[in-house]
């Protein structure tokens, strides 16, 4: 037995060539105990049948909104108010474009308004229909209603195009409704549903050598517990760390890195998909100009050795640099005139927001539990430009606190700049 014993899951499906992943998708639901009730719009009849739901759900298929027969049996609203979880897949464009002007147009579009249950969206459509400003801007505007959106995989497509837009496959999604489900959080406290946050955590290793490195001496634990905030506000965390002696939080999607190129190649993979960037690895600034192939020996005739260092890339500044470009949020490790260093790689660095944190106390700095930090951003009505900057200071609490306040005033200030925009 799964999460989804006994759950009840509306399955939504609009007019996309896709729909027909949705049948095995409806077989994984019912097998894993799920009471499936199917919603289909006039366009996904065209795609396929609803007998072959019916078969496969053992009910009948509901796809109209003025039906006296139907509204008999189960109607709008007590639909709305059954299901347990909503999934819409595949979910059209011209759909999302009508759940995000709040019609009600037809059952499905009803449906959406009526619910209390969460609602999730699995959007399937070409390429350049993904990536038009018209339907990025609806998946934001949805966002904020609190709808969670599946991005939809890349590859090649049944229109012959190359890119993102694809349904992802029926067994991913029943992982996805099978991960949610086993949740204990209630949607209510999770502001960051529907967002994906890179995470970058832990120190980074620039080798010398087979057996010698440049690193620092962060833990990982400010980033692990960012982590760990994020997912259990709602948010998917993929989380970037470097070489730390800690578990993966619960939910947490975890990639292991040493170096700062390959954390840089691993976020630059996952920028796309990605709402907010935090960015609270120590990354080290340099690293050896020429990495020996063999360890480097000790002689007798010099008491010194040379390293050349060359500058790593700085990730952030990238990051942030980049179309589309993620919320950005940096950290800022200083010992002293803490603020105004922090102030100044906000500008620099083209961030959205930096947590100022003083690392001269070790009480608050590496490998502590505890932290104190301000939060510095820019105005919302002025963003990327040089306005005073906004502060927050956070009195010192655990890691695990400061990252709770941190990530909700983060997401506050992530949902005002895109209504801002
Ligand atoms: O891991 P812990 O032991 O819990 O300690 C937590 C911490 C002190 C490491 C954390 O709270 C913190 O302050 N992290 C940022 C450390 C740092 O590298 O700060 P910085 O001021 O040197 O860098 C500024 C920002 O640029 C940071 O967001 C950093 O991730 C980023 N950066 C820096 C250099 C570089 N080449 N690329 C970057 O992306």
């Amino acid at each position: 037995m799964t999460g989804l014993a006994n759950k009840r899951i509306l399955l939504g499906i609009s007019g996309g060539i896709a729909a027909y992943k949705s049948a095995y998708l409806a077989r994984l639901l019912v097998k894993a105990g799920a009471e499936v009730r199917v919603v289909m719009t006039q366009g996904a009849k065209a795609f396929i049948q609803p007998l072959t739901f019916q078969a496969l759900t053992g009910h009948p298929v509901h796809d109209t909104l003025l039906d006296e027969e139907a509204e008999a049996g189960m109607g709008h609203i007590e639909l709305a108010r059954w299901a347990d979880e909503v999934i819409i897949a595949p979910a059209t464009a011209d759909l999302l474009a009508r759940l995000a002007a709040g019609m009600a147009d037809d059952l499905l579009t009803t449906l959406c308004l009526a619910t209390e249950a969460p609602i999730h969206l699995a959007p399937a459509m070409n390429q350049r229909m993904w990536s038009h400003p018209a339907t990025q801007s609806n998946l934001l505007r949805l966002q904020g209603f609190g709808y969670q959106v599946i991005p939809p995989g890349e590859g090649e497509q049944a229109c012959g195009d190359l890119g993102q837009g694809r349904l992802p496959e029926p067994e991913d999604l029943f992982a996805y409704l099978e991960a949610l489900t086993t949740k204990a959080t209630p949607a209510k406290d999770q502001p960051a549903r529907g967002l994906t946050l890179l995470l970058t955590a832990g120190p980074t290793r620039e080798p010398l050598d087979p057996v010698r490195y440049l690193s620092n001496h962060s833990s990982g634990k400010m980033g692990f517990a960012l982590a760990e905030a994020a997912a259990q506000l709602g948010a998917r965390v993929i989380l970037i760390s470097g070489p730390v002696d800690l578990p993966t939080p619960e939910g947490v999607e975890r990639i292991n890195i040493s170096s700062a190129q390959e954390l840089l190649d691993e976020c630059q993979k996952r920028l796309q998909e990605t709402d907010i960037f935090i960015a609270c690895a120590a990354v080290a600034d340099y690293r050896a100009a020429d990495q020996s192939e063999h360890k480097i020996k000790k002689t007798s005739a010099n008491d010194e050795l040379t390293l050349k260092l060359v500058k790593n890339p700085d990730i952030l500044a990238t990051v942030a640099a980049s179309e589309p470009r993620p919320f950005c949020v940096g950290f800022a490790a200083e010992t002293r005139e803490v603020e105004e260093y922090a102030r100044q790689k906000l500008i620099r660095k083209k961030l959205d927001a930096i947590v100022a944190n003083d690392v001269s106390d070790s009480a608050i700095g590496f490998g502590s539990d505890d932290n104190q930090v301000t939060l510095l951003y820019r105005p919302i009505e002025k963003p990327l430009t040089d306005a005073p900057i906004e502060r927050l200071p956070l009195d010192r609490a655990s890691k695990k606190i400061i990252s709770q306040q941190l990530l909700k005033e983060i997401c506050n200030l992530y949902y005002s700049a895109q209504d801002a925009k």
